[in-house]
Formats: C-alpha cells, structure tokens, sequence
C-alpha cells in the first residue's frame, strides 16, 4: 500500500494537461468509481489498525494534492479559453447610436416657441372630425368646393346628411373647439396634422403639419396682426427678413391675406428657391370673420380677432431646402440623420 501511495503522488505530481478535457478525464481516472483514489480508499479500510493512522495521513495528503492539481489546471485553462476582450481594458468603447429628432417635429417646435413668448398657449383637437368644426362653423357655404369628395376625406355621413365625419383638412377646426369652451381674451397656437384627398408628388401630399394661431380680445386690429406676424418671421428667419400681406380670401376671415417672407436664400434679389420674386409664400392670415365668433356663441360687436395658419413641411422646405416633400414621411435615415443637430 505504501508504495502504491508513493507512485501516485508521483503520478499526481508530473501530471500535466493540454485542454480541459484532459484534466476531466484524470479526475475521473483518480476519483471515478473505480479510480485509483477510490479503489485505494477501500483498499485502506482493510489495513490492520497499528498502520491506519500513517497511512491515512499519507493518503489524506494524496488525496489533496491531487485535488489541488486537478482545480489548478482547470483554472489555468478557464483563463486561457475565457474570451480576450473581457481581460482587455485597453480595447476602445464602442459609441451609442443617438437618434434624432425629426426635422418636421424641430420646426413645429421652433414655431411653437416663438408664440410663446408672445404670450399664445398651445391648444390640440382631434384629426377626426366632423363638418361642423371644419367647415360649418367656419363660415364655409354649403356648397363650398373646400367640402368636395375631391378634397375631404369623408369617414362617415350622418344620419340625416348635415355633419358627416372627416378628417381635419386644415387644423383651423381647433379655433372652432376652443371658441366654443372659452370666452375671451384667447390668444392659442395649434399644432397637428391635416389630411387632402391629393395625389402624392414632390410639392403635394395627403398628409401634413400645420400651425394655426387666434387671438380674439377687443381692440384686436390688422396691425396687431401684421406686427405678430413680423416678429414671428424675423425670429424664425433672422432679424434682416421682411414679410408681404397680399390679399386674399379665405371663408373664416375677412379681410385675409397670403402671407410671404422675403426668401432668406437670396435676400430679396431673386433666386430658384422663390422662382425670382425674392419672396416666399408661408401661410394665409386675417380678421376673423364676425360670423364665425357668432357661430362659437361669441359677441362679436363686442369682440374681434387675428388668425393665421401656416404649413410646417412648408417652412421646413425652406429652412433646410429639401425640395421633395415626400423625404420629410419616408423616415429614410440617410436624409434624418442629416438633422443631428437640428434639436
Ligand atoms: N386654414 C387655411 C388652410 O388650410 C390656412 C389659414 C388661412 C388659416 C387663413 C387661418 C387664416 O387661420 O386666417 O389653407
């Protein structure tokens, strides 16, 4: 027995290993079922007693440093196999993707900051609407050609024929809510989508953003308007920008107007982007229409008021000169990413 004890502690101490799977197969050799370990410890339960106590140190000892042996090799190896770039604190991070915002959610924003610092709250309806708040209330006859299958997306027809329900064609419909719930002064600018039965191209879309402002109080005049206008446009477009009213017409507004911007791609002189005229056509504009404070239940001998609207592809086309409206709704990331600055 002791010798045998002695060969495999020599066994055990020049074992050496090339993979995991060597060192496996030598514990199972030493602590296996019928490995030599094993077999040795039956064996030492027959020894006679005077000789127990010697012979179990030393196997005790065998025992361990084969264990020993057995778990410093497997470390070895777990070290080796495990994957480099854990160990390499050198190795240089790798950036996060940062999205952007879109350009046409920074515009609408940028325009929403102007007017509030002149005081307008932010007010938002609902894209599905109904006849009422889109045309009837807004001063629209009967058989305004605005009302046409061609234009409106028609959702539903009423009962009896007088409010069918649509989607907004224009985001003046939350003039008419607000109007409706709140007496003056109001002074609101509304953001949201419109929808128009028009064929998809470069310069027209089915789908797009408008904003559009009121302010009813007494003593409101054109010049209030004109001037609110202005300052709107010189903070967007920059202090050296003018702007134009040209008449104009539009049911809910009288006397209305086309406001332009002079084209701040050429300074005035004339260019492709304002084909020449040196101006740049951003939205329509006007008094309200007495009709229309009356159809909301306001009095309108003792009030008036300002309104406008405006496209926000449209100012967007002009601020970045992306001509093709359709980029601003395909999410194609090579033309967003191009906006990474633009918060
Ligand atoms: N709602 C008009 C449109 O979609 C834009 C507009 C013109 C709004 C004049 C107004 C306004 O409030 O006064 O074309």
């Amino acid at each position: 027995m002791q010798t045998k004890i002695s060969s495999l502690l020599s066994v055990v101490e020049s074992f050496t290993a090339n993979s995991v799977h060597e060192v496996e197969e030598f514990r199972v050799k030493m602590f296996g079922k019928k490995g030599d370990l094993t077999l040795l410890f039956d064996e030492f339960k027959q020894v006679p007693g005077e000789v127990k106590r010697e012979l179990g140190q030393k196997i005790n000892e065998l025992k361990s440093k084969a264990q020993s042996r057995i778990s410093e090799l497997k470390q070895a190896f777990d070290i080796a196999d495990a994957p480099t770039f854990a160990l390499d604190a050198s190795r240089p991070g790798s950036a996060d993707k940062l999205g952007t915002r879109h350009p046409i959610a920074s515009v609408r924003s940028e325009i929403l900051a102007i007017f509030r610092q002149l005081g307008f709250a932010v007010a938002e309806g609902p894209e599905i609407e109904d006849d009422r708040h889109v045309f009837g209330a807004l001063n629209f006859p009967p058989e305004h050609p605005a009302r046409d299958m061609q234009d409106t997306f028609f959702i539903e027809k009423s009962a009896n024929g007088e409010n069918p329900i649509l989607l907004r064609t224009h985001t003046s419909s939350i003039q008419v809510r607000v109007m409706e719930k709140q007496q003056p002064p109001i002074r609101i600018v509304c953001p949201g989508r419109v929808f128009r039965n028009e064929a998809i191209s470069a310069r027209a879309h089915c789908m797009f953003h408008q904003v559009e402002g009121l302010y009813v109080d007494q003593n409101v005049s054109f010049a209030d308007l004109k001037q609110t206008l202005l300052y709107f446009a010189k903070e967007l477009f920059g202090a050296n920008v003018e702007i134009r009213l040209r008449p104009s017409f539009f049911p809910f507004t009288e006397p209305s107007a086309e406001m332009d911007v002079s084209c701040s791609i050429c300074g005035g002189k004339g260019c492709n982007i304002c084909k020449g005229t040196g101006w740049l056509e951003v939205g329509g504009c006007g008094m309200v229409d007495p009709n229309v404070l009356d159809s909301c239940k306001i009095d309108s001998k003792t009030y008036g008021g300002f309104a406008f609207g405006m496209g926000v592809e449209r100012i967007a086309m002009l601020k970045y000169q992306a001509r093709d409206l359709r980029l601003y709704f395909e999410n194609d990331v090579r033309f967003l990413r191009q906006f990474t600055a633009a918060m």
